[in-house]
Parts: C-alpha cells; structure tokens; sequence
C-alpha cells in the first residue's frame, strides 16, 4: 500500500538543531551573478518550472520584506476561508521559495508544484533575467518589495550570520565592501532593484512596493496591493489581515518567524530581527557611509527609482 503522508522538509528533519550539521556555502560566479549550490543544483527543473495563469509570483531581493508580504498575500487569498493555514502552516511551505534545493528536503520547485492553492503564491529572489520564461509567457502577475540599500545590507548580514547555509558574511566592514561589489549570495542589490524596476515600465502586471512604504503605512500599501490583484477584502478581513501581519505578532507566530527552520541558529540572531527603517545608523561609521553614498550615486542613475532611509 502506498502511503499518504506527506515527506517531511529538511526543517522538521530533527527536533533538536544541535543534532543536525550544515555546512557554510561558497559564492561563485553563475552567468554573472554570485550564487550558491543551493539555489543553483536545479536549475534546469527551476528554469522549466511551469507557471500557471493565475500563479503569483513574490520577488524580492534577500531580505527586502518577501514573508511580510507573502503572510499579507496569503491571508488575502485564504485568511477568510482557510484560517487556521496561519498558524499551522510555515510560511515558507505556504509560499515556496522556487530555486531552493537543500539536500533532504523537497526542492522550492517540488513544493510549488504540489500546492494545492489557486491562486498559487510563489517566491523567488532571482533577478529578472533568471526568472523561469513560464511566468513572462502565461503573463502572471508579480509583486515585487525592495528595500533601502543600507538597511537591506544590513538585515542581510545578521542573516548570514544566522544562517548556517549561507556564506561566512565575515566581519562588517569586509560585508560592506562585499555588498557593494555585488559578492553576496543572488548579486548586486543594484542590479536586482534597477533591472525589476525597469522591467515594471513595460510590464504592467508588475506591482512594485517599497519596505519603507509598508512601514510608513502598512494599510495604505495593502489598498494599493488589492486594488493590483482586484481583490476587495471587507473593513473586518483587513482589520485581521493588519493585525495579523503586525511585527510582533508575526515575531510571536512559530509560522511566520522561521523558528521551526533550523538552519537558522536563532543564538546569533532572530529572523524578525528590527523590522525598522534607518537601522543601518546603528552600524554604518560615518567613513563607511560616505563611501557609501559616493559609491551608491554612480551606481544608481536612474532617478525615477528612489529610496528612503529614513521616513
Ligand atoms: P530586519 O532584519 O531589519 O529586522 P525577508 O522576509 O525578505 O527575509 O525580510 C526580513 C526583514 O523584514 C527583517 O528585517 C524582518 O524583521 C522584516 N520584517 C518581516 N516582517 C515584518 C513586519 N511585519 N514588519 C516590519 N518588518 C518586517
């Protein structure tokens, strides 16, 4: 008799993360952008990944607000009929994470493929020139977040810090400079949020939003995502869906703070770490962040695409 029961996920694989091994990844060059193994080993299942119509696709570059908004989608597509997802379900199995491919557990592609949800809430940090060609063909729609350069380095250092899978971030300045040349796992923020933000001028199913917009006014921005998706969720469902997605009560919520994924050792930092803007005060010297800027305005030329670090 063939069983039902559905293969666990590498995450769950032992209650005690002391017991499991990780090893750090190593950066390399993959057609221009640095990667990993993990989001490279499947590449030709990720690049012939078959996008559904009505499949959504959350991009973002690391770090940038992806579970925030992947919780707001989700509760806006299943909140109402399919409550308890939220807490029964981690995010990330509710939304998969296309291109990962950590041994023993069921590969992004896998996972998105059996979800059983219409629509289906897909995420990816690719850039745009790594997106599976299924998506621009079969026209989906696609949220993209992007964050300030400087708090976005910021949260993705004490996440590589954290996460035992990825590259040793080593010390800050080092990430600094690391950050800037574009050597951090999926390349240069510079690249991600100009080459998606160009992209948006002549695909109008791509609805950009910004981490510092959400922070500003989480409501507002949710409005303006519904009236994206054509979705008209009542005063009640948004009240909830603002409640729920509130950052301590998503620190709270085991399936939404990435507790139960254990290559995160939450010893050296939590996942929903600050959820602020202008964190990057805290770390940046006033040498670093004039080398910063300077570097930042010749690298950043479009100036329809602006960002604020403080708000
Ligand atoms: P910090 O490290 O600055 O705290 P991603 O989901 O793309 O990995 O992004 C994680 C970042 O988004 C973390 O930033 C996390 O705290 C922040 N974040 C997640 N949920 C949030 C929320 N509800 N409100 C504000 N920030 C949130």
């Amino acid at each position: 008799m063939q069983s039902t029961e559905k293969k666990p996920a590498v995450v769950r694989m032992s209650d005690d993360p002391k017991k499991m091994e990780f090893t750090r990844s190593v950066l390399f060059d993959f057609h221009g952008v640095q990667m990993t193994k993990y989001f490279t080993e499947n590449w030709e299942k990720i690049q012939n990944f078959q996008a559904r119509p009505d499949d959504i696709l959350i991009a973002t570059y690391p770090k940038a607000g992806t579970t925030w908004v992947s919780v707001i989608l989700d509760l806006l597509y299943f909140g109402k009929t399919a409550p308890e997802r939220h807490t029964s379900i981690p995010i990330y199995e509710r939304v998969p994470f296309l291109e990962i491919t950590f041994p023993s557990m069921d590969s992004g592609v896998d996972l998105a493929e059996n979800l059983a949800t219409t629509p289906r809430l897909i995420k990816t940090h690719l850039p745009i020139q790594f997106v599976p060609k299924s998506f621009w063909e079969q026209n989906c729609k696609i949220v993209y977040v992007a964050r300030n350069a400087k708090d976005n380095m910021v949260s993705y250092f004490h996440m590589d810090r954290m996460t035992l899978t990825q590259p040793d971030p080593g010390d800050w300045n080092t990430y600094l400079h690391r950050f800037m040349e574009g050597k951090v796992l999926f390349g240069s923020w510079y690249d991600h949020v100009n080459n998606w933000w160009k992209k948006k001028q002549t695909y109008s199913k791509l609805h950009y939003m910004f981490y510092e917009d959400m922070i500003e006014d989480t409501g507002r921005e949710i409005d303006k995502l519904c009236f994206f998706l054509g979705l008209s969720p009542s005063a009640e469902e948004k009240n909830q869906i603002m409640y729920g997605v509130q950052f301590d009560n998503m620190k709270k919520n085991d399936m939404t703070n990435y507790s139960t994924f254990h290559v995160m050792d939450f010893k050296i930092s939590t996942f929903m770490r600050k959820g602020k803007v202008g964190d990057w005060k805290n770390h940046f010297t006033v040498a670093q962040n004039e080398e910063f800027v300077e570097d930042y305005k010749k690298k950043m030329k479009d100036h329809t695409l602006q960002f604020r670090t403080e708000i």
